[in-house]
């Protein structure tokens, strides 16, 4: 076929894809090509446009480094990280829903006993967090991974400090034989996403901020259960509800209690005043999934 136009070059895309081998990639082909061109015919761009999307994304592609991952960023402030997330844990009632993943987590966290403090040299208010990590059946889980993550309290993540020369405010733990987990950090703050990149090109030209609520990354990794990647998040912050990056679940709201100065639930002596939050999180059991139908 020759002589496309507006109106019949999508059908024949299309069609290009008509032998794709795996019927999951023919959809996803089909369908980028579909919306892809109807997002074109909506907006019309002109070439001058389109050309500075391309600027855009290749500028993008160029931020991304082991340390900052600028495309998360782009998913997540548009809200397509957390679609996905939505599509991929439909609300198991029970479980503890999740939440995105973020730009921040680093792979094999440093490993960390029951009970230890990741302040390193971070300041802030001191923070006691314990829990018990359930299967859905109420179940206590040990020997489950519990990596965490958060920000320190001016806002800012390890890796966005370059003059830290070991992981802070991030570890791996491990719960215990009565699925329990502990720890001493400090207090996260809100804080903005990295907006000095293509992200913050786009929030600024519409006006949108790039702040997030205080919260505490999760992500349980426990055998014979769903990874949970969730967040906890402190009530009381302004940012709730205009959160940056759309992942505020109200059931993922905690009161970070006010203590004075005395003695922890762990014996720890503490001489300032600190926070504490006990809180459990329940694991889906694994989902064992088919695969999908040949088309
Ligand atoms: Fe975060």
């Amino acid at each position: 076929m020759r002589d496309f136009d507006e109106h019949n070059i999508t059908a024949e895309v299309i069609d290009r894809y008509k032998d794709t081998p795996d019927p999951r990639l023919k959809k996803i082909m089909t369908s980028l090509v579909q919306h892809l061109h109807d997002f074109v015919r909506d907006i019309e761009p002109t070439e001058a446009e389109w050309a500075q999307a391309i600027d855009y994304l290749t500028r993008t592609g160029k931020l991304c480094t082991d340390k900052r991952q600028e495309f998360i960023l782009l998913s997540d402030t548009l809200g397509v990280s957390m679609l996905v997330d939505a599509i991929n844990h439909r609300f198991a009632p029970g479980t503890t829903e999740s939440t995105v993943l973020g730009p921040f987590y680093v792979q094999n966290p440093p490993e960390a006993a029951f009970g230890a403090d990741i302040r390193g040299g971070a300041k802030g208010e001191p923070l006691f967090m314990e829990g018990t990590i359930r299967s859905v059946d109420g179940t206590p889980v040990a020997n489950a991974i519990v990596d965490v993550w958060h920000s320190d309290a001016e806002g800012f993540y390890d890796v966005q400090l370059p003059e830290l020369e070991e992981p802070t405010l991030r570890a791996r733990f491990h719960t215990d034989a009565q699925g329990r987990y502990r720890f001493w950090t400090i207090m996260p703050r809100y804080y903005p996403i990295p907006y000095d990149g293509t992200v913050g090109e786009m929030l600024k030209a519409t006006a949108r901020h790039p702040y997030r609520p205080a919260h505490v990354h999760f992500m349980i990794i426990a055998d014979g259960h769903e990874t949970l990647v969730t967040h906890v998040f402190v009530s009381g912050d302004q940012y709730l509800d205009s959160d940056a990056v759309f992942a505020v679940k109200n059931s993922l709201i905690r009161d970070f209690t006010h203590e004075a100065p005395g003695v922890a639930p762990d014996g720890k002596k503490v001489d300032v005043p600190w926070r504490k939050l006990q809180t459990d999180f329940v694991l889906s059991r694994a989902v064992v999934k088919k695969s999908a139908p040949a088309a």
